[in-house]
């Protein structure tokens, strides 16, 4: 039988690890799964804040039962955030506790019943609203469009805990480790930039709102809904959202190729080649056929630098390069530098539209734009170390 883990007295752990969901919403691979966080706080009334999706349904009333049994009924479920990995289980509760109350905002609550077409036992709440169990008094702020309009976080006054649901959480299921003073961290916060940059940093200007709230709360515990309890140092993944948030990079250039027949791939290792003679130590390329687009937004909003090169398909942009601009456009990343490259055999293509995707954004182009008919020559390659070099030059600059 699962168990619940303690966080303090009153408060416990009752998640549920996914190793089975190739793909999280549809499109962003979970190579170690994900997890659903999920927690119960024990009072005179008993709170549950968010649930886990409906296929872990099982392991959740099972930790769940190892703290209450089968006798004492559940009063609120507190619905941070309305995506059914944490949803999804909320109508199957309802049925395993008749009087159960749904808590959530005006927003929430639509939502609910647009969902999951239910209409009595709801409560509503708003921003700064109190709602009191007994010893704990849980507080209300709502922080829209981190990442969807209803989001909110609850604060436990007593303890001194923050439920965050999505914010601060990131990708991985729990190892074992519950805790950020159990677990590799550097694994972790790894997988929390990826969460952070695929879902959630589209929305940095409401992230910065919602930090700006956060740090006026006399905080112990952070306990987002994926990923591992935040107790040691909670404040270090606020900082490190606050800075990806700002679109604050580090020094070093992510380089992106999509090569059928090698071609291009050679421009662009000329171009990493000539980035690491230049003393960019952080270089990171990747074939863009190959790598799930998840790691490649990840390290691009890491760091400063980026060189797309691709090839033409059909007159276009290869399929999957083309995949990737339209991504990274919906992402309304900011303050990075970018150098081009592209090939084509018998049409050209591939390099006019990263041209017009450069200008759509708030990119910094570096030149030369280097374009290749079949195959690289020598004097292509030398275009293409300078650019390296320009490149290097622009990621300094930004220091
Ligand atoms: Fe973890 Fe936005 O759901």
């Amino acid at each position: 039988m699962y168990k619940a883990i303690p966080i303090t007295e009153s408060i416990s752990w009752i998640g549920a690890n996914d190793r089975e969901t190739d793909l999280f919403e549809g499109l962003w691979t979970l190579p170690r799964g994900v997890s659903y966080n999920s927690y119960l706080i024990c009072d005179e009334k008993v709170a549950l804040v968010d649930t886990v999706k409906s296929s872990y349904l099982t392991d959740y009333l099972q930790r769940l039962r190892s703290v209450l049994q089968d006798c004492k009924p559940v009063d609120y479920l507190i619905v941070n955030h309305m995506e059914p990995d944490h949803s999804g289980s909320i109508a199957v509760m309802r049925q395993v506790y008749p009087d159960l109350k749904i808590v959530g905002n005006k927003k929430t609550l639509e939502m609910i019943r647009a969902f999951y077409d239910i209409q009595d036992n709801l409560v509503e709440v708003k921003d700064g609203d109190v709602l009191d169990l007994g010893t704990h008094k849980l507080v209300f702020a709502l922080i829209p469009m981190v990442h969807w309009p209803e989001t909110m976080v609850t604060y436990d006054t007593t303890d001194k805990v923050l439920f965050t649901c999505d914010a601060f959480g990131g990708f991985g299921a729990l190892e074992g480790g519950v805790f950020d003073d159990e677990v590799d961290m550097d694994f972790y916060e790894s997988e929390i930039l990826r969460y952070f940059s695929n879902i959630v940093g589209r929305y940095s200007p409401f992230v910065q709102k919602a930090i700006a709230r956060v740090r006026t709360l006399d905080l112990k515990v952070i306990c987002p809904s994926h990923g591992p309890v935040l107790r040691s140092n909670p404040w270090r993944v606020v900082d490190l959202y606050d800075r990806w948030s700002r679109h604050e990079t580090e020094e070093g250039c992510v380089v992106v190729y999509g090569s059928m027949y090698g071609n291009t791939k050679k421009m662009t290792d000329a171009i990493a080649r000539s980035l690491s003679e230049a003393g960019i130590r952080k270089v990171a390329v990747h074939d863009v056929s190959r790598a799930n687009v998840s790691f490649l937004v990840r390290d691009i909003w890491n760091f400063r630098g980026l060189v797309l090169g691709s090839c033409t398909y059909n007159t276009e942009l290869f399929p999957p390069m083309a995949h990737l601009t339209r991504t990274l456009a919906n992402k309304a990343m900011k303050g990075r530098v970018l150098g081009l490259c592209g090939s084509y055999s018998w049409s050209r293509g591939a390099l006019s539209e990263l041209l017009s995707f450069a200008e759509k954004g708030d990119w910094e182009l570096v030149e030369p734009n280097v374009e290749v008919k079949s195959c690289p020559t020598e004097a292509d390659l030398e275009q293409c170390t300078l650019l390296g070099q320009h490149l290097a030059q622009a990621i300094r600059a930004k220091s």
